[in-house]
Parts: structure tokens; C-alpha cells; sequence
């Protein structure tokens, strides 16, 4: 699995119900970076979006046995969204066999140890999230090989950020 993530500085990722950025760019790259995957995604993360993206599974995770969204495949547990996962990509024509784990705050938690992977987008604020603020979990250094990918100064419009890729040393199966 692969997580997908921008955070700032201070590991807020959201307010709970949004982000506290506009990356454009980044945007972009996380179309790039999940399109033909299947997403596994909190409820919250869900709503914040809206819809389901194109070219990709929305496996919308809740507690709530009456759930439904357009678009979306409901799962009860991590186990159930990743069985949903791969026999998305088993049926999918030009599926890539990724699992994205997309967020939020509680999704994160929930799934980083069955993450080979980070893509990493950090913000360089230190936002307050808010009482409902959404966090990345902290990153053990002992775990995880570090790799900065790109740097991108600020400009009128956009935050300095930079891109980095973190993989798990000892890679687990899922
Ligand atoms: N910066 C980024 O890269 C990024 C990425 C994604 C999201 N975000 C932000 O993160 C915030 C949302 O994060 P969040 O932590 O508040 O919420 P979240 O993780 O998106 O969703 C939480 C919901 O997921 C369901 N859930 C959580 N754990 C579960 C489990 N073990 N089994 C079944 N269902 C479970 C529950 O839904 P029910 O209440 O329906 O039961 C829970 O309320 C937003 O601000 C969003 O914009 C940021």
C-alpha cells in the first residue's frame, strides 16, 4: 500500500473538513500519483471531496452499516477495504496494482503499518487545524528511508513546499 499525503510543517494535514492549502500543483501530481487505483478514504475525506475521482475506486471507510455514496464502495474495516481493493484491480481493465491509502487523520493511523510507501508533500506553515484538526502520524526514522524528491520555493501564490518519498526499510506484504 502507499500512502498519499501533504501535511504541514506541524503534521496537520487538514481542519477536518478541508484542507488548509491550495497546492495546485500537488494536485496534480496526486492525480498522477493514484489514477488507476483503488482509494481507501475515511468517510470525512469523502465528504470534503464531494465525489468520486475519476479513474479510480473510492473505498469510503465508516462505522455506519447504512452508508452510501455515489460512486463509492462502503468498507467496515481496513480488512474489507483492502479485499475491495485488489478485487478492484483483479477486474479493472488497465488498473495498476497500488492501493492508495488516501486519508484522512484516522485512515492514516489505521493503515500506515500496512504502507510500503510514502509520497510526501510538506507544507512549509505551521496552520492551526482547528478542534477538529486532522494530523499524518508521526514517522519513525528507524523505519522509514527518507528521500527528497524536489524542493519548490514560495511565490506570491503558494506556500514553500517539497516533495519527499519514504520506504519502509523491511517491506510488509499485504
Ligand atoms: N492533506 C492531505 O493529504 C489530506 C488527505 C486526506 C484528507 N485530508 C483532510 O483530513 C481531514 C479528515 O480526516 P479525519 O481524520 O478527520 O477523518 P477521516 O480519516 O477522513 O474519516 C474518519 C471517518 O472514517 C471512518 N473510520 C475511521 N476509522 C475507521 C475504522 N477503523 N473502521 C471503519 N470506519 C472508520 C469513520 O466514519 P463514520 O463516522 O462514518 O463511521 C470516521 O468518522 C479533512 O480535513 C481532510 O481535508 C487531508
Amino acid at each position: 500500500m502507499v500512502a498519499v499525503v501533504a501535511m504541514a510543517r506541524n503534521r496537520v494535514i487538514g481542519d477536518g473538513s478541508g484542507l488548509l492549502w491550495h497546492l495546485p500543483a500537488d494536485l496534480k501530481r496526486v492525480r498522477a500519483l493514484t489514477m488507476g487505483c483503488p482509494l481507501i478514504m475515511g468517510r470525512r475525506t469523502w465528504d470534503s471531496i464531494g465525489r468520486a475521482l475519476p479513474g479510480r475506486a473510492s473505498i469510503v471507510m465508516t462505522r455506519d452499516g447504512g452508508w452510501t455514496g455515489e460512486g463509492a464502495l462502503r468498507a467496515a474495516t481496513m480488512d474489507e477495504a483492502l479485499a475491495l481493493a485488489r478485487d478492484w484491480i483483479d477486474r479493472t481493465e488497465g488498473a495498476r496494482p497500488e492501493i492508495i491509502l488516501f486519508g484522512g487523520g484516522e485512515i492514516y493511523a489505521a493503515g500506515l503499518a500496512l504502507t510500503n510507501r510514502i509520497e510526501l508533500t510538506i507544507v512549509e506553515i505551521d496552520p492551526d487545524g482547528g478542534p477538529a484538526a486532522a494530523y499524518f502520524p508521526a514517522l519513525d526514522p528507524a523505519i522509514w528511508d527518507r528521500q527528497v524528491l524536489e524542493t519548490v520555493p514560495a511565490d506570491s501564490a503558494v506556500p514553500a513546499h517539497r516533495y519527499e518519498r519514504l520506504t519502509r526499510k523491511t517491506p510488509v506484504l499485504v
